[in-house]
């Protein structure tokens, strides 16, 4: 580390699928492709994020996990049965027609314990999204589908870490989501 700099990490909290729901939502992105365009999110990358928090230094990792560590919430069974296009950053996702309370109490439990050690987040109501294609030059025709079942039992605290001029996402821990 060169002095004066610190390290840094981008991290975010997510949902982070069993292999068998990443594939299925991976294969739910290659058939958006053929009419969209644009790129399939890897089926090892395919998550939901709960909070962002960017690039944070390491240093800050314990504070982090403490907070994870604090946070309420009982785990969530998931129907991801919509998808749908973001034109101003060509996303193509798939989400839920009904988020569960116990998703929204997660997402808000979290974001409490994160801005009580001053992160900043975003304020916008929390809509849940799994990006599937970036770069998509239209939406989807038809909007729903049958279905995919999720279920969701944790907390991950994801690193998002650059190799070769893309992504790759590091599971650096989990919480189970068992306290009410
Ligand atoms: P996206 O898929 O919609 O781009 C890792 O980058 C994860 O954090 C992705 O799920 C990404 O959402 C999300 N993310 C990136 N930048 C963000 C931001 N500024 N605010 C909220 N989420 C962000």
């Amino acid at each position: 580390m060169t002095s004066g700099t610190r390290e840094k990490a981008r991290l975010f909290f997510a949902a982070w699928p069993e292999p068998n729901v990443q594939q299925a939502l991976h294969d739910l992105g290659q058939r958006l492709q053929r009419e969209s365009g644009g790129k399939v999110v890897a089926a090892g990358n395919m998550h939901l994020t709960l909070a962002f928090l960017g690039d944070v230094e390491s240093s800050r990792l314990p504070q982090i996990e403490a907070a994870a560590g604090r946070v309420v919430g009982t785990s969530s069974e998931l129907l991801v049965n919509r998808v749908g296009y973001w034109r101003h950053n060509h996303i193509v996702w798939a989400g839920l027609e009904h988020c569960p309370d116990s998703l929204h109490k997660v997402v808000g439990s979290l974001s409490s314990a994160l801005r009580e050690i001053g992160f900043e987040l975003d304020e916008r109501p929390y809509v849940a999204h799994v990006t599937l294609l970036r770069n998509a030059r239209r939406g989807p025709v038809d909007s729903m589908f049958r279905g995919i079942s999720w279920p969701v039992h944790d907390l991950a605290l994801i690193q998002s870490v650059p190799v070769e001029g893309k992504r790759a996402y590091k599971v650096l821990r989990r919480w189970p989501l068992t306290n009410v």
